[in-house]
């Protein structure tokens, strides 16, 4: 069989060991007589399954003793909702940072909670830029500060993190997570969809601070209560039991490649042979964002005409390519090039942009 060079922006590519793995415990899983999707959720089997996956997200994205590891459904838009609910208090508003779509999600949710107010944004920049830290004002009152560590869609990444004291720093690292190392103890949350870095649909990973679990609101419904579901271990109710299991495999993917430094390194490497090519292409291809705010998980790029990008698009796809157009709102190409993405797909992909370059440029 031969594998696409998927870049797609999520659902993404998982390595085709993992997916192998995955098939051969498909049917039979440890000789159960059945699938892990047929099992019980309170069964012991999938309780290790649960409890193996925490274990290993702690270990490989170092999360203190003080903090839960979550499992929770609904993806991170329903966090866009689900944190405020908790933790935006009267009287003091939800600070946060606008630097594109899913920020600008993450806002219009929590408006519809309590007051929010903007502490930074890029707006003016058509989001091409993630700010300075020095343009970051968080009120002394904020209940907490919000941040999209990557835009997804943009294609800007933060590279690094304001400093917000006491009050609790909140992350979106729906397409970042686990892709470089991170002093988790600087956040008092961090929420992904698993979909990008983590394996597939399904699952959202919430990693919170104990006392924001407790300072969490009593007075919503209990599904949506951080205290719920660390209470009861994400096991409150019927869990997304594929999507946990393949996250676990994930987890110990990442864990046999060297752990998340070696997953930085190589995201570095991945993503220099495409932002090289882009630099060194004379204008033919340009970056979206800005040079200090390049994104190492998706490289947004346009060219001269909109029915250039059309025949690059087609062009890629005949050659095996998935995924490079950009997303619907924004338009241009994008390459998304996460973690079980491989160097040789960025070769691959280099390649095709020289060559396309020589016959049209
Ligand atoms: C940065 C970011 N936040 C949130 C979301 C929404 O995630 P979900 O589809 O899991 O709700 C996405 C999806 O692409 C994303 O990229």
């Amino acid at each position: 069989m031969t594998r696409a060079y998927n870049f797609n922006a999520g659902p993404a590519a998982i390595p085709l060991e993992v997916l192998e793995q995955a098939q051969e415990q498909f049917v039979n899983y440890q000789g159960a007589g059945m699938s892990i999707m047929e099992m019980s959720h309170r069964s012991a089997l999938y309780e290790e399954v649960n409890n193996s996956a925490q274990a290993l997200l702690r270990e490989l994205f170092g999360v203190p003793e003080n903090y839960h590891v979550l499992f929770l459904q609904g993806g991170a838009s329903t966090q866009f909702a689900m944190l405020p609910l908790n933790l935006l208090q009267e009287g003091r508003p939800a600070a946060y940072v606008q630097t594109g779509a899913w920020a600008d999600k993450a806002i219009k949710e929590a408006k519809n909670v309590g007051d929010v107010t903007i502490a930074a944004s890029t707006k003016e920049d058509h989001y091409m830029r993630t700010p300075n830290l020095s343009e970051i004002e968080i009120p002394s009152n904020a209940s907490y500060l919000h941040l999209t560590s990557n835009e997804t869609i943009g294609g800007t990444q933060f590279h690094e993190f304001p400093v917000t004291g006491d009050i609790p720093l909140i992350a979106d690292m729906s397409s970042d997570i686990l892709s470089r190392p991170l002093d988790v103890s600087k956040f008092g949350m961090i929420y992904a969809g698993a979909q990008k870095n983590l394996g597939p649909s399904g699952v959202t990973v919430v990693i919170i601070r104990d006392e924001l679990v407790k300072a969490g609101s009593k007075s919503i419904p209990a599904m949506f209560q951080y205290a719920t579901h660390a209470k009861s271990n994400s096991l409150y109710n019927t869990p997304p039991s594929f999507s946990v299991y393949m996250v676990s495999l994930m987890l110990q993917w990442i864990k046999s490649k060297g752990g998340v430094s070696q997953m930085d390194q190589l995201n570095r490497d991945k993503t220099k042979l495409i932002y090289d090519r882009i630099d060194q292409s004379g204008g033919f291809y340009k970056g979206c964002a800005q040079a200090n705010s390049r994104s190492l998980m998706n490289i947004t790029f346009r060219m001269e005409t909109e029915e250039l990008e059309k025949l690059f698009v087609k062009e890629s796809e005949l050659q095996g390519f998935v995924g490079l157009k950009g997303h619907r709102d924004v338009g241009g190409l994008r390459a998304s090039t996460y973690n079980a993405v491989p160097l040789s797909s960025c070769q691959a992909l280099a390649e095709f942009m020289a060559d396309f370059q020589k016959r049209n440029g």
